[in-house]
């Protein structure tokens, strides 16, 4: 392909060729701004400072996306990818850079059939996770997929970047449980597992979305779980006696049986367990209290569901199936993102300063999810997804604000709160969790019209420690030219580092 510059008009014309028009926004269509802000879930990235993309195509089929691949290369019109719209930094459908890109948005391609026989399911990448586990509840009570809590998720990002929730302890995350997938490559070719190869497969699930192509649908495996699960919730205030409740979890709770997964949403004076068991209330009690005195369960707290229902239960403590199908989530906040790896207990005087913390002005509230039991046992190379054996708990740092202009106090807050935590958390590399990507780790430098390894390693390692160089060298491979990109993509790398 010739390195650029037609006019983007010829973009278009090359489009209108083999897409519908009615599949297509330019910025002058009366509907692009609806189409675009549809999925934007992060309010900060709606404003209009941000750079947007020429034109948006909305394919209902995979020969849509391959024709917007084919005429993306012919015009220099470079492709970002959006499924679910959920990227904490936006960036699947803005650019840092002024740099010209369309966006292909999957949102109308979101098939999921399911096999329970099989015990498989095949979902397209516009499917939101919620669409999965709605089908999969419509299938058998006795089945489910693990991946995160909530349903308005898109798959497509979800599981390019590994994807986890209640279910992470028993069986790992969402990437690792991937059988086969269709991914349009940046030549525009359609490919399944066999014909990409086992490389290229390893680098989807997990590496992050937009670097190796554009996965259409995957297929996954569907995991067995009792038809009646317990989930709980139970809130302990500082007077409760919290910072010690939340300084024994940290070891109790990684060490648990898989079946019990017990996270914790610490927010101002007030830490809440949350809590699943793949099991009977009366199987729960005995366990926990033996395991966990110190949280003061009781009978009274248990609700025993389907676990399909656990998900609306958790999310918005509800057991209403159809808000695993809403597509009209509305909660649109202004929000700032980070996340950290604990291998090492924090000792409990820090966890009464982290409380401290949390009051402060601006304070955002923790996440915390245990691991131990499959996620850590999967070795690290099985996947992209680098943060197994030895991992206590992995911290979200989740902060909101509703006012254009009231992000000063929380973005310092988030910043602050982050440098506090350095002593306590993973160190060489201070790891992160790819899916809640955080642009303050480093962007891309983009030399020669390619996105330079040297630049990529400073934000890379975080993400994926010692599989960075992997995928550089399988984006090597697959996209040598760099064609899917953004300021967070795999850079290529032609010879080994
Ligand atoms: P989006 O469409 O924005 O894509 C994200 C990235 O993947 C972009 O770089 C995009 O270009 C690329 N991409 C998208 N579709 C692709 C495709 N088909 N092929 C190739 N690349 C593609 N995570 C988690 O593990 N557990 C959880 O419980 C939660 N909870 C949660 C709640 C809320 C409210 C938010 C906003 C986010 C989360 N997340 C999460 C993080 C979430 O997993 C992460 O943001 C995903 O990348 C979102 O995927 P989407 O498809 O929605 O995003």
């Amino acid at each position: 392909y010739p390195p650029v510059l037609a006019p983007k008009e010829d973009f278009l014309a090359c489009l209108v060729k083999e897409i519908p028009p009615r599949l297509l926004y330019a910025k002058s269509s009366p509907a692009y701004p609806t189409v675009l802000s549809a999925t934007i879930r992060n309010s900060r990235w709606s404003s209009p400072q941000n750079v947007k993309p020429l034109y948006i195509v909305t394919p209902t089929n995979v020969s849509h996306i391959q024709s917007a691949v084919v005429c993306g290369r012919r015009h220099g019109v470079r492709i970002r990818v959006r499924s679910g719209g959920h990227d904490y930094e936006g960036l699947s459908y803005r650019s840092e850079r002024a740099e010209s890109f369309a966006v292909v948005d999957l949102n109308m391609m979101r098939a999921v059939s399911v096999d329970a026989n099989a015990r498989t399911a095949w979902v397209e990448s516009g499917a939101q996770i919620g669409e999965l586990y709605y089908a999969i509840s419509k299938a058998s009570p006795s089945l489910a997929f693990p991946a995160g809590v909530c349903p308005s998720i898109g798959v497509g990002g979800h599981f390019s970047g590994g994807g986890f929730g209640m279910l992470l302890r028993k069986f790992g995350i969402a990437a690792e449980n991937v059988l086969d997938a269709k991914l349009v490559d940046a030549n525009g070719k359609l490919h399944d597992r066999k014909s990409m190869g086992e490389d290229h497969f390893w680098a989807i699930r997990g590496g992050g979305g937009e670097s190796f192509g554009i996965v259409v649908g995957w297929e996954v495996k569907l995991l067995p779980v009792p038809p009646v699960v317990t989930v709980f919730k139970v809130s302990k205030t500082l007077k409760d006696g919290a910072i010690d409740i939340v300084n024994k979890w940290q070891t109790v709770a990684p060490a648990l049986p898989g079946d019990l997964m017990i996270r914790i949403l610490a927010m101002a004076q007030q830490a809440t367990f949350e809590g699943m068991y793949l099991g009977t209330c009366n199987n729960l009690l005995p366990l926990i209290t033996s395991k966990f005195p110190e949280l003061g369960f009781n009978r009274g707290q248990c609700n025993e569901m389907p676990w399909a229902q656990t998900i609306p239960f958790i999310h918005l403590g509800n057991r209403d199936l159809g808000d695993l199908t809403n597509r009209n989530n509305n909660f649109k906040p202004f929000a700032e993102y980070k996340s950290d790896y604990v291998y090492q207990p924090i000792p409990k005087n820090v966890w009464e300063q982290i409380f401290g913390w949390l009051t402060k002005p601006g304070a955002g509230i923790m996440i915390m999810d245990p691991y131990g039991a499959t996620i850590s046992a999967t070795p690290e190379t099985a996947t992209p997804f680098p943060h197994r054996k030895g991992v206590l708990f992995n911290i979200q740092y989740v902060n909101y604000w509703f006012a254009e202009g009231a992000g000063a106090a929380p973005l310092q807050w988030s910043k602050d709160m982050y440098k506090f935590m350095e002593p306590y958390v993973s160190k060489n590399p201070r790891q992160a969790y790819a899916n809640y990507r955080d642009i303050d780790l480093g962007r891309n430098e983009v030399v020669n019209d390619v996105s330079t390894y040297s630049s990529g390693k400073v934000w890379g390692e975080k993400y994926f420690k010692g599989n960075f160089q992997r995928l550089a060298m399988i984006k090597g491979k697959v996209d040598p030219e760099d064609y899917f990109r953004n300021e967070q993509s795999i850079p290529p790398l032609l010879t080994k580092y």
